[in-house]
């Protein structure tokens, strides 16, 4: 007999709860994490008897669950529900200055200071004034911490707060995944901020799998996703930096493409697909940001290369490759049309390099025989889309 569930089951494709993979997700548990996570709680901790935290810096590459982890200690905080202690995370591409940071602080918990236009050195007042009533402990996690303008200030600001307190304290998780993040501070706000510091190592391919499992068991039907589609989607992302981010991302799309396709289960090829499609994507957005001779260059190649009269190219396999100096053509004859003059052979010749070392050109000598030595240049992505990003995003077309 038909139950409402396995309709519903039907109706829904592939995914029971599809959310589970979205990158808002906060998921309950963070495997692979048990010591990070005990390591920040130790360093947090003698808050809970009301003594001041250490300062606490987290580094590590992008998706190493640095974020995650600090959320996922906040929480415990709040939970200990201690009136004394007052915890907050915010991100500093949103509150990037001393000012934003303090504002934000008081604000939270006093929202009757949420209009501007108090200057800083009244906020600062407000601040302490605050802390000091009930002697609280405050820890402040400031994520991608780079972004903030004048960062040594504010590490120096709420570091000095403890000395003007009579009560109560201020103390800050710092976290970053700017490798060069410490050295751009000054060496007294470096050793402030950094009194504890921990290193998220990226996660290698068992654990990404592990982590997938996880969420791919809340996000799809059972029964749905091949393990091998999950070790493929591990193993792929545990090559590129070890990032779980970009793991969820690859399972989440290779559900979206079978689904979209009818399919009833996700298999090694719609992870492959994703993958493909998630490079195409970084790669398009390098061509929106290059400089404007390298998109003309690669825009003049896409177009011979959609040109299906076009036929002076040498087609080795699937690929075609086009002829440097033919290819050079192109690219003066697009410049012209635009009004602007071509640059020369050698800035040319310059730009396919760097084009190259983005992975948006291959280029191969031709040995002997095909008009003696020459370069052959083929586009490193489908032809069609390249010309179309160009001609949307750069050309307004
Ligand atoms: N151990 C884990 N278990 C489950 N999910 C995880 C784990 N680590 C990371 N994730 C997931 O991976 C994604 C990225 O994690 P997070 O945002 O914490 O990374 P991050 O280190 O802060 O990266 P970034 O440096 O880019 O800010 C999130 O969706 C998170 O849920
Ligand atoms: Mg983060």
């Amino acid at each position: 007999m038909p139950e409402f569930k396995d309709v519903l089951a039907a109706q829904s494709g592939v995914f029971s709860n599809k959310q589970a993979l979205s990158p808002h997700f906060v998921p309950d548990a963070l495997p692979f994490r048990e010591s990070e996570l005990r390591l920040i709680m130790a360093s947090v901790a003698p808050v809970l008897k009301g003594q001041k935290a250490k300062n606490l810096f987290l580094y590590g590459k992008t998706g190493t669950g640095k974020s995650s982890s600090a959320k996922y200690v906040l929480e415990k905080l709040d939970a200990e529900k201690n009136p004394h202690i007052c915890a907050l995370y915010m991100n500093c591409r949103v509150f990037d200055s001393r000012y934003r940071v303090l504002q934000k602080i008081i604000t939270t918990f006093h929202p009757k200071f949420a209009r501007t236009g108090y200057s800083f050195a009244v906020l600062y007042e407000k601040l302490l004034d605050w802390v000091e009533e009930d002697g609280k402990q405050v820890v402040v996690v400031l994520d991608e911490i780079d972004m903030v303008k004048d960062l040594d200030n504010l590490v120096y600001t709420l570091t000095r707060a403890n000395d003007d307190l009579r009560k109560g304290n201020v103390s800050i998780v710092g976290v970053s995944n700017k490798v060069d993040f410490k050295q751009r501070l000054d060496a007294r706000s470096r050793s402030s901020l950094c009194e504890e510091e921990l290193v998220f190592q990226p996660y290698n391919a068992d654990q990404l799998t592990g982590i997938l499992r996880a969420r791919g068991q809340l996000a799809f039907v059972p029964g749905v996703v091949q393990e091998s589609a999950i070790n493929l989607a591990a193993a792929i992302a545990a090559s590129e930096n070890g990032d779980a981010r970009y793991a969820l991302l690859l399972l989440l799309r290779a559900g979206e493409l079978s689904e979209s396709q009818g399919k009833a289960t996700v298999v090694d090829h719609d992870v492959e697909a994703s993958r493909k499609a998630a490079e195409e994507e970084k790669a398009f957005e390098v061509i929106s940001t290059l400089p404007e001779h390298q998109q003309l260059l690669l825009y003049a190649l896409a177009t011979l290369a959609t040109d299906v009269s076009y036929k002076r190219l040498v087609e080795d396999g699937g690929d075609k490759l086009y002829f440097s100096g033919e290819v050079y053509e192109r690219y003066a004859s697009v410049t012209k049309k635009l009004g602007k003059p071509p640059r020369t052979m050698r800035w040319y010749r310059e730009y396919l390099k760097e084009l190259e070392a983005l992975g948006l050109v291959n280029m191969v000598q031709s040995g002997k025989g095909v008009r003696g030595h020459t370069t052959l240049i083929k586009l490193g992505y489908e032809a069609a889309r390249v010309r179309q990003v160009i001609e949307t995003k750069v050309l307004g077309e």
